[in-house]
């Protein structure tokens, strides 16, 4: 097992990604091949155009992606792709590819949860780290907690009942002016503003779940009143008010999560735990409370394909040539 060589591929949204993995957790490369400079004319990701860029840019992916493992194509023994959830036509892309490789290759085709596999990306950057766990999955389309009690055994406990935090992040960003993705740019910005200068709701729910959308409407609201009164506002403020709100959201839910449930290791995983303060206050709250902390290297938070050949690793379960692409595919 420890030999078994992995080939992973995702094309679930706008990046083109292939790895190959020795074992479960040595990660041999690592190529991801970001379309964002293309979308971001359009403020966000056109599914046509990303669709008919991952057609051109697959196969230049996976050959660099063998290249740079220093294997041949014939020594991979698995497959493991990214069904869902994601855009349909970008999916089937990645599909495609994977389906006629592992057929002309006759090796086994793994069908991996895209939401599944942001987890599995802890297991790469702390190679130690084994279930059971709390995890936290805040991407662009999802916000979950999960309980995570052997590699193949998931419990939803809580997740966001309207807009994933990312979404909120990103659609803000756009209100105020910035480019897309939003996320990486409100965490800058927030680096040079009071996160105590505006109070945005707390956003209340009960339970494990989230809701972000009451909060984005605080902050849309804020912004486009500041606009009809013509008064100038401190984007540097906002964005980290925003950024604080969201943050503690986040890490109160958590942190009470593991209360309930007695576990006492936290993941982060998913493109927002790219966040600087989210990071660095879910890691002060752990520490606090005596709770191991892992989160993934900045290249295994955002889309990558190396946590999909991890998750594929692990799964022990195999598709066939049937295997569709999922769009809406939950935990
Ligand atoms: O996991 P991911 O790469 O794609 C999905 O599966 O959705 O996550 C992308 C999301 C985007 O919303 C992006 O704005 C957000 O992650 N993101 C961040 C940061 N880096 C990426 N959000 C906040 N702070 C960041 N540093
Ligand atoms: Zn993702």
């Amino acid at each position: 097992m420890e030999n078994i060589l992995t080939l992973g591929i995702e094309t679930s949204c706008d990046e083109t990604a292939a790895a190959v993995l020795r074992g479960g957790r040595e990660l041999l490369s690592n190529i991801i091949s970001t379309q964002i400079p293309l979308h971001q004319k359009f403020g966000g990701v056109v599914p046509e155009i990303a669709s008919r860029k991952h057609i051109v840019n697959i196969m230049p992916v996976i050959d660099e992606a063998i290249n740079k493992a220093g294997v041949n194509l014939r020594e991979i023994n698995q497959i493991a792709v990214t069904k869902g959830p994601g855009l349909a036509g970008a999916l089937l892309v990645g599909l495609s590819a994977a389906k006629s490789l592992a057929y002309a290759l006759k090796i086994p085709l793994i069908a991996v949860n895209h939401l599944e596999g942001h987890i599995f990306a802890n297991f790469l950057s702390s190679p130690k780290l084994e279930p059971p766990f709390l995890s936290l999955v805040v991407s662009g389309g999802h916000t979950a907690l999960i309980k995570m009690t052997d590699y193949n055994r998931f419990e939803l406990l809580g997740q966001s009942r309207d807009d994933a935090a990312g979404e909120a992040f990103d659609k803000i960003a756009r209100v105020m002016g910035l480019p897309y993705p939003g996320g990486p740019e409100i965490d800058k910005l927030a680096k040079c503003g009071n996160s105590d200068a505006v109070t945005f709701p707390h956003p209340k729910v009960i339970g494990y779940d989230f809701s972000f959308s009451g909060l984005k409407s605080a902050v849309l609201n804020y912004l486009n009143t500041a606009q009809m009164k013509g008064e100038e506002i401190n984007s540097a403020d906002v964005a980290a008010s925003f950024q604080k709100t969201v943050v503690d959201a986040l890490t109160e839910k958590t942190l009470a999560a593991a209360e309930e449930f007695k576990l006492d290791k936290i993941v982060l995983a998913g493109g927002v735990a790219a966040n600087s303060s989210l990071e660095k206050n879910l890691r002060e709250a752990c520490d606090l409370r005596g709770l191991e902390f892992f989160y993934p290297t900045k290249i295994l938070c955002t889309d990558n394909a190396a946590m999909i050949a991890c998750r594929g690793f692990y799964q022990k379960t195999f598709a066939d040539s049937t295997l569709n692409a999922v769009p809406n595919l939950g935990l």
